[in-house]
């Protein structure tokens, strides 16, 4: 099978990012992980890329034109998916539109429900009965782009936000994999 060239975009712990890069080693697995972006020095997940000897850039948001440059080296990597794992910066309209189709994003909520940033302190505010994870294509508007696949689980009555988590995280890492199959097989 000839994979296709991924980067995955990080800022924080990591956690999908390892599962991703676990996965991406199975031979039947559709992408190769090529690049890891993080606009985080100190984020865990930099640690990874270290371990695993995957190329890795610590982007500066705050540089004029860091758009352009990361343009230029995932076209230079070929890189034909980005996946946002945890990626807690929002992307300009410019950069989507570079790589339209090509950007995927995993959220912990069942969209369209819950977008943003604070979803379990909102899921148990309003006492869902369900929670879980989605995988979606990213467009101009936050959480809104194409739905690829959501999985979900009922929440338990002494339910609590790290609970929550850990049970939306574990989905999460099922979930990421399966999409990108889904969009590749
Ligand atoms: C995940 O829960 C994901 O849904 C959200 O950010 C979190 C990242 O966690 N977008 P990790 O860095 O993959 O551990």
């Amino acid at each position: 099978m000839v994979k296709k060239n991924s980067c995955v975009f990080i800022s924080g712990t990591g956690t999908n990012l390892r599962a991703l890069i676990q996965n991406s080693r199975r031979y039947n697995f559709p992408i190769s992980i090529k690049l890891i972006i993080s606009n985080k020095k100190k984020a865990k997940g930099v640690n990874l890329a270290k371990r695993y000897s995957i190329p890795y850039i610590i982007i500066n948001t705050k540089k004029i034109n860091y758009e352009n440059k990361l343009i230029q080296v995932l076209n230079n990597k070929n890189i034909s998916i980005i996946c946002l794992a945890g990626y807690m910066k929002i992307l300009s309209k410019y950069f989507i539109k570079n790589f339209n189709g090509k950007i995927i994003n995993i959220h912990p909520s069942l969209l369209p429900k819950y977008k943003g940033t604070n979803t379990f302190t909102r899921i148990l505010k309003n006492k869902e009965k369900k929670a879980g994870c989605t995988v979606h294509y990213v467009n101009e508007k936050l959480d809104s782009g194409k739905i690829i696949l959501k999985k979900s689980f009922e929440l338990s009555k002494n339910e609590n936000i790290n609970t929550l988590k850990k049970k939306t995280q574990r989905l999460e890492y099922k979930a990421f994999s399966e999409a990108i199959t889904k969009i590749f097989m």
